[in-house]
Protein backbone atom coordinates (compact mmCIF):
# COMPACT_ATOMS: atom_id res chain seq x y z
CA UNK A 1 0.00 0.00 0.00
CA UNK A 2 0.93 3.24 -0.23
CA UNK A 3 2.59 5.35 2.43
CA UNK A 4 0.54 8.08 2.28
CA UNK A 5 -2.98 6.16 2.10
CA UNK A 6 -1.42 3.88 5.22
CA UNK A 7 -0.48 7.23 7.54
CA UNK A 8 -3.75 8.83 6.31
CA UNK A 9 -6.10 4.98 7.87
CA UNK A 10 -3.61 4.77 10.47
CA UNK A 11 -4.30 8.84 12.00
CA UNK A 12 -7.58 9.24 10.51
CA UNK A 13 -5.91 12.42 8.75
CA UNK A 14 -7.13 13.40 5.28
CA UNK A 15 -4.70 11.59 2.57
CA UNK A 16 -3.42 15.70 1.58
CA UNK A 17 -2.52 15.97 5.41
CA UNK A 18 -0.49 12.37 5.64
CA UNK A 19 1.29 13.82 2.55
CA UNK A 20 2.24 16.55 4.19
CA UNK A 21 3.58 15.36 7.56
CA UNK A 22 5.47 12.83 4.83
CA UNK A 23 6.99 16.08 3.25
CA UNK A 24 8.34 17.39 6.18
CA UNK A 25 9.69 14.53 6.84
CA UNK A 26 7.98 13.21 10.37
CA UNK A 27 6.92 9.65 9.27
CA UNK A 28 9.73 7.03 9.46
CA UNK A 29 9.31 3.46 7.90
CA UNK A 30 11.12 1.23 10.38
CA UNK A 31 12.97 3.83 12.23
CA UNK A 32 14.26 5.51 8.58
CA UNK A 33 12.35 8.82 7.33
CA UNK A 34 10.54 8.78 4.46
CA UNK A 35 9.83 11.60 2.21
CA UNK A 36 8.46 9.72 -1.04
CA UNK A 37 4.85 9.67 -0.71
CA UNK A 38 3.84 7.01 -3.00
CA UNK A 39 6.59 4.38 -1.16
CA UNK A 40 5.23 0.89 -1.06
CA UNK A 41 4.89 -0.06 2.32
CA UNK A 42 3.73 -2.89 4.12
CA UNK A 43 0.30 -2.55 6.14
CA UNK A 44 1.38 -5.52 8.37
CA UNK A 45 5.38 -5.98 9.22
CA UNK A 46 6.38 -2.65 8.65
CA UNK A 47 6.47 -0.21 11.43
CA UNK A 48 5.47 3.10 11.35
CA UNK A 49 6.11 6.47 13.38
CA UNK A 50 4.97 10.17 13.08
CA UNK A 51 6.84 12.41 15.41
CA UNK A 52 8.31 9.41 16.72
CA UNK A 53 5.34 7.72 18.04
CA UNK A 54 3.98 4.00 16.51
CA UNK A 55 1.31 3.88 14.70
CA UNK A 56 -0.69 0.32 15.13
CA UNK A 57 -2.46 -1.10 12.17
CA UNK A 58 -6.44 -1.62 12.49
CA UNK A 59 -8.15 -4.57 12.35
CA UNK A 60 -11.31 -2.30 10.50
CA UNK A 61 -11.43 0.26 9.12
CA UNK A 62 -14.04 3.30 9.47
CA UNK A 63 -14.77 6.03 6.91
CA UNK A 64 -16.80 8.88 7.04
CA UNK A 65 -18.65 9.66 3.75
CA UNK A 66 -20.12 13.11 2.11
CA UNK A 67 -22.79 11.40 0.89
CA UNK A 68 -23.89 12.99 -2.30
CA UNK A 69 -27.71 13.14 -4.02
CA UNK A 70 -27.69 10.50 -6.45
CA UNK A 71 -26.35 7.99 -5.11
CA UNK A 72 -27.82 4.86 -3.21
CA UNK A 73 -27.05 3.66 0.37
CA UNK A 74 -26.06 -0.43 -0.91
CA UNK A 75 -23.03 -2.31 -1.99
CA UNK A 76 -24.41 -2.63 -5.81
CA UNK A 77 -27.41 -1.44 -7.58
CA UNK A 78 -28.39 -2.48 -11.32
CA UNK A 79 -29.05 1.12 -12.22
CA UNK A 80 -28.06 3.95 -9.72
CA UNK A 81 -24.26 4.52 -8.50
CA UNK A 82 -23.58 3.65 -5.13
CA UNK A 83 -21.88 4.85 -2.19
CA UNK A 84 -19.06 2.44 -2.61
CA UNK A 85 -18.43 3.94 -6.30
CA UNK A 86 -16.93 6.72 -4.71
CA UNK A 87 -14.23 4.63 -2.78
CA UNK A 88 -10.54 4.75 -4.43
CA UNK A 89 -9.91 2.16 -6.25
CA UNK A 90 -7.39 0.49 -3.24
CA UNK A 91 -10.46 0.66 -1.24
CA UNK A 92 -12.63 -0.92 -3.79
CA UNK A 93 -10.07 -3.98 -3.99
CA UNK A 94 -8.75 -4.36 -0.21
CA UNK A 95 -12.00 -3.69 1.59
CA UNK A 96 -15.18 -5.64 2.41
CA UNK A 97 -16.88 -2.24 3.42
CA UNK A 98 -20.69 -1.14 3.53
CA UNK A 99 -22.46 1.53 4.36
CA UNK A 100 -23.81 1.90 7.96
CA UNK A 101 -27.76 1.71 7.58
CA UNK A 102 -29.53 3.71 4.75
CA UNK A 103 -29.61 6.94 3.26
CA UNK A 104 -32.23 7.54 0.60
CA UNK A 105 -30.92 8.38 -2.98
CA UNK A 106 -31.58 12.33 -2.63
CA UNK A 107 -30.56 13.11 1.23
CA UNK A 108 -26.79 14.11 1.43
CA UNK A 109 -23.99 14.08 4.14
CA UNK A 110 -22.71 11.78 6.96
CA UNK A 111 -22.55 8.33 5.95
CA UNK A 112 -20.65 5.54 7.74
CA UNK A 113 -18.77 2.60 6.11
CA UNK A 114 -16.65 0.06 7.65
CA UNK A 115 -15.64 -3.78 7.47
CA UNK A 116 -16.86 -3.66 11.10
CA UNK A 117 -19.96 -5.94 10.74
CA UNK A 118 -20.55 -5.63 14.62
CA UNK A 119 -20.19 -1.85 15.11
CA UNK A 120 -21.96 -1.39 12.12
CA UNK A 121 -25.19 -3.56 13.27
CA UNK A 122 -24.86 -2.05 16.93
CA UNK A 123 -25.35 1.45 15.67
CA UNK A 124 -28.45 0.29 13.14
CA UNK A 125 -30.07 -1.61 16.17
CA UNK A 126 -33.53 -0.17 17.22
CA UNK A 127 -32.12 -1.06 20.91
CA UNK A 128 -29.11 0.76 20.85
CA UNK A 129 -30.87 3.59 19.63
CA UNK A 130 -28.09 5.75 18.03
CA UNK A 131 -29.21 8.84 17.91
CA UNK A 132 -29.18 10.80 14.48
CA UNK A 133 -29.18 14.42 13.82
CA UNK A 134 -30.63 15.91 10.60
CA UNK A 135 -31.29 19.08 9.02
CA UNK A 136 -34.52 19.37 6.74
CA UNK A 137 -35.03 22.03 4.58
CA UNK A 138 -38.53 22.45 4.20
CA UNK A 139 -41.90 24.07 3.04
CA UNK A 140 -43.32 25.84 6.11
CA UNK A 141 -42.10 27.03 9.20
CA UNK A 142 -42.44 24.16 12.12
CA UNK A 143 -44.77 25.03 15.02
CA UNK A 144 -45.06 24.88 18.76
CA UNK A 145 -47.08 22.09 18.28
CA UNK A 146 -44.82 20.36 16.09
CA UNK A 147 -42.20 20.23 18.38
CA UNK A 148 -44.94 18.76 21.00
CA UNK A 149 -45.74 15.89 18.74
CA UNK A 150 -42.28 15.05 17.53
CA UNK A 151 -41.53 14.90 21.17
CA UNK A 152 -44.53 12.25 22.27
CA UNK A 153 -44.10 9.80 19.71
CA UNK A 154 -46.27 10.03 17.21
CA UNK A 155 -48.64 8.17 14.78
CA UNK A 156 -46.70 8.69 11.55
CA UNK A 157 -49.18 6.55 9.24
CA UNK A 158 -50.34 3.25 8.84
CA UNK A 159 -47.54 1.24 9.20
CA UNK A 160 -45.29 3.58 11.55
CA UNK A 161 -45.44 4.80 14.95
CA UNK A 162 -41.98 6.86 15.79
CA UNK A 163 -40.34 7.17 19.21
CA UNK A 164 -40.01 10.89 20.63
CA UNK A 165 -38.37 13.04 18.41
CA UNK A 166 -35.96 16.50 19.21
CA UNK A 167 -37.37 18.70 16.65
CA UNK A 168 -36.43 22.57 16.92
CA UNK A 169 -35.27 25.44 14.97
CA UNK A 170 -31.82 26.08 13.54
CA UNK A 171 -29.93 28.92 15.48
CA UNK A 172 -28.80 31.56 13.08
CA UNK A 173 -25.58 30.08 11.69
CA UNK A 174 -26.55 26.32 11.49
CA UNK A 175 -29.17 28.25 8.76
CA UNK A 176 -26.77 30.14 7.33
CA UNK A 177 -24.22 27.43 6.91
CA UNK A 178 -27.09 24.49 5.78
CA UNK A 179 -29.23 27.03 3.69
CA UNK A 180 -26.72 30.34 1.96
CA UNK A 181 -29.51 31.12 0.00
CA UNK A 182 -32.16 31.77 2.53
CA UNK A 183 -35.36 28.60 3.85
CA UNK A 184 -36.98 27.28 5.95
CA UNK A 185 -35.55 24.40 7.70
CA UNK A 186 -35.32 22.71 10.91
CA UNK A 187 -33.40 20.18 12.84
CA UNK A 188 -34.60 16.65 13.84
CA UNK A 189 -32.74 14.06 16.19
CA UNK A 190 -34.07 10.97 16.19
CA UNK A 191 -32.85 7.41 17.87
CA UNK A 192 -34.08 5.00 15.17
CA UNK A 193 -34.05 5.09 11.36
CA UNK A 194 -37.01 3.82 9.92
CA UNK A 195 -37.65 3.99 6.00
CA UNK A 196 -38.07 7.22 4.99
CA UNK A 197 -39.02 8.33 8.47
CA UNK A 198 -38.30 11.99 8.24
CA UNK A 199 -39.94 12.69 5.04
CA UNK A 200 -42.90 10.64 6.57
CA UNK A 201 -42.91 12.49 10.20
CA UNK A 202 -42.73 15.98 8.77
CA UNK A 203 -45.28 14.70 6.04
CA UNK A 204 -47.58 13.65 8.85
CA UNK A 205 -47.57 17.31 10.41
CA UNK A 206 -48.45 18.71 6.60
CA UNK A 207 -45.38 19.84 5.99
CA UNK A 208 -42.91 18.63 3.44
CA UNK A 209 -39.19 18.11 3.49
CA UNK A 210 -37.81 19.61 -0.07
CA UNK A 211 -33.61 18.58 1.16
CA UNK A 212 -32.56 16.15 4.15
CA UNK A 213 -28.90 16.03 5.34
CA UNK A 214 -27.05 14.05 7.76
CA UNK A 215 -25.32 15.97 10.34
CA UNK A 216 -24.35 13.73 13.09
CA UNK A 217 -24.58 10.12 14.04
CA UNK A 218 -23.46 8.33 17.38
CA UNK A 219 -22.18 11.77 18.56
CA UNK A 220 -19.94 11.70 15.46
CA UNK A 221 -20.67 14.99 13.17
CA UNK A 222 -19.93 15.11 9.64
CA UNK A 223 -16.72 17.26 8.69
CA UNK A 224 -18.32 19.96 6.36
CA UNK A 225 -14.53 20.49 4.68
CA UNK A 226 -15.53 17.39 3.39
CA UNK A 227 -17.45 18.00 -0.14
CA UNK A 228 -20.32 16.08 -1.24
CA UNK A 229 -18.91 12.42 -2.76
CA UNK A 230 -15.35 12.82 -0.43
CA UNK A 231 -14.65 10.53 2.36
CA UNK A 232 -11.84 10.16 5.31
CA UNK A 233 -10.80 7.79 8.02
CA UNK A 234 -12.76 8.55 11.51
CA UNK A 235 -10.01 9.81 14.32
CA UNK A 236 -9.92 7.61 17.25
CA UNK A 237 -11.91 9.95 18.91
CA UNK A 238 -14.21 9.72 16.58
CA UNK A 239 -14.38 6.29 16.82
CA UNK A 240 -14.36 5.94 20.74
CA UNK A 241 -17.08 8.54 20.49
CA UNK A 242 -19.21 5.91 18.51
CA UNK A 243 -18.53 3.03 20.62
CA UNK A 244 -19.49 4.85 23.46
CA UNK A 245 -22.32 5.54 22.30
CA UNK A 246 -23.70 1.84 21.58
CA UNK A 247 -22.51 1.01 24.75
CA UNK A 248 -24.03 3.09 27.18
CA UNK A 249 -27.28 3.04 25.20
CA UNK A 250 -27.39 -0.88 26.25
N1 LIG B 1 -35.28 9.90 6.91
C1 LIG B 1 -35.65 10.06 5.62
O1 LIG B 1 -36.78 10.35 5.32
N2 LIG B 1 -34.71 9.87 4.68
C2 LIG B 1 -33.41 9.57 4.95
O2 LIG B 1 -32.59 9.45 4.04
C3 LIG B 1 -33.05 9.42 6.31
C4 LIG B 1 -34.00 9.58 7.26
Amino acid sequence: MRLDKLVAELTGMTRSQARDVIVKGRVCVNGEVKKTTAEQVKEEGDVLTLDGKTLTFQKFVYYMLNKPAGTVSATQDREAKTVLSLLSAEDKKRRNLFPVGRLDKDTEGLLLLTDDGMLSHQLISPKKHADKLYFAKLAREITEEDITVFASGMRVDEELTAMPAVLRRLSEPELEGFLPGGGVAAAVTLHEGKFHQVKRMFAATGNEVLYLKRMAMGGVCLDETLAPGEYRSLTEEELQTLQESVRSEG
